[in-house]
């Protein structure tokens, strides 16, 4: 067994990350704007994170912007970046009051110098709260990080697979360690990772729905977490009395 005190099978609360996918398509399928599609999603963020806690998700991680997604038209890349910004200044207070900690993970380097600035301070501002940890997954690449995480486990040839582990586990995280993800959620009907989380996925349960994101609401999460329970997480053992 993997000896990592992050083990998914070992946390009180879980650990929900979400592929928020479908914006464009759900404009679309009403004649508008891609850009109204991502306006709706930051919407649909909001009442995710407002109900999370009373499912007993203790971390949250979101999708918001992956590595890939600057290959996007310029427009809608400063749109979704906009997007970000007034997300942060116009939820942090709340997020606060609510006992919401704001973690973003990804690359920073290419992200406008306020921007970085704002998710400091919000990190900053909400860094005692422990009622929901909610990471924010922009400019992220899980296939990126698992690269510098390797070289940085390069020259440790000494250690084992379980503590070489451990520091791959580590280094994959841009801040501070997180649990493995016990349930992932894509919204949007496509069935793919698109490099996220590759490693922390390792044992999550996976639930596609054809939902598009500015439609999911706390009920589709609440249904996401009964389809969650129903199953039988074996990491590789034999199934409970059988
Ligand atoms: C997800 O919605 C939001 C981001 C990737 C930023 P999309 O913009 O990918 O929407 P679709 O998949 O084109 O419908
Ligand atoms: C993944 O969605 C990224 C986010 C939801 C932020 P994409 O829409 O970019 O993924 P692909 O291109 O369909 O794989
Ligand atoms: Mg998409």
């Amino acid at each position: 067994m993997t000896q990592s005190a992050l083990r998914a099978d070992e946390q009180d609360g879980l650990h929900v990350a979400i592929i928020m996918d479908g914006n464009g398509r759900w404009a679309r399928e009403r004649g508008r704007r891609r850009e109204s599609g991502h306006r709706e999603g930051a919407k649909a963020v909001r009442r995710v994170v407002e109900a999370s806690p009373d499912l007993g998700i203790d971390v949250l991680t979101l999708y918001a912007f992956s590595s890939d997604n600057w290959q996007r038209p310029q427009r809608e890349v400063q749109l979704l970046m906009k997007l970000f910004r007034r997300y942060l200044k116009s939820e942090i207070a709340e997020l606060k009051a609510e006992g919401v900690r704001l973690q973003v993970i990804g690359r920073r380097d290419r992200l406008a110098p306020d921007l970085v600035r704002l998710i400091e301070e919000s990190e900053e501002a909400t860094q005692i709260c422990r009622r929901l940890s909610l990471r924010l997954a922009v400019d992220y690449s899980s296939r990126d990080l698992l690269v510098s995480a390797v070289r940085a486990a390069a020259a440790r040839t000494d250690l084992d697979r379980a503590s070489l582990s451990l520091l791959l586990g580590q280094a994959m995280h841009t801040e501070e360690p997180a649990p493995d993800v016990d349930l992932l959620i894509r919204t949007g009907g496509e069935k793919r990772l698109s490099d996220f989380l590759l490693w922390e996925c390792a044992y999550a349960e996976l639930v596609f729905t054809d939902r598009m994101w500015p439609d999911f609401q706390g009920d589709a999460l609440a249904q996401a977490i009964s389809e969650y329970s129903s199953r039988n997480r074996r990491f590789g053992r034999v199934a409970e009395a059988s």
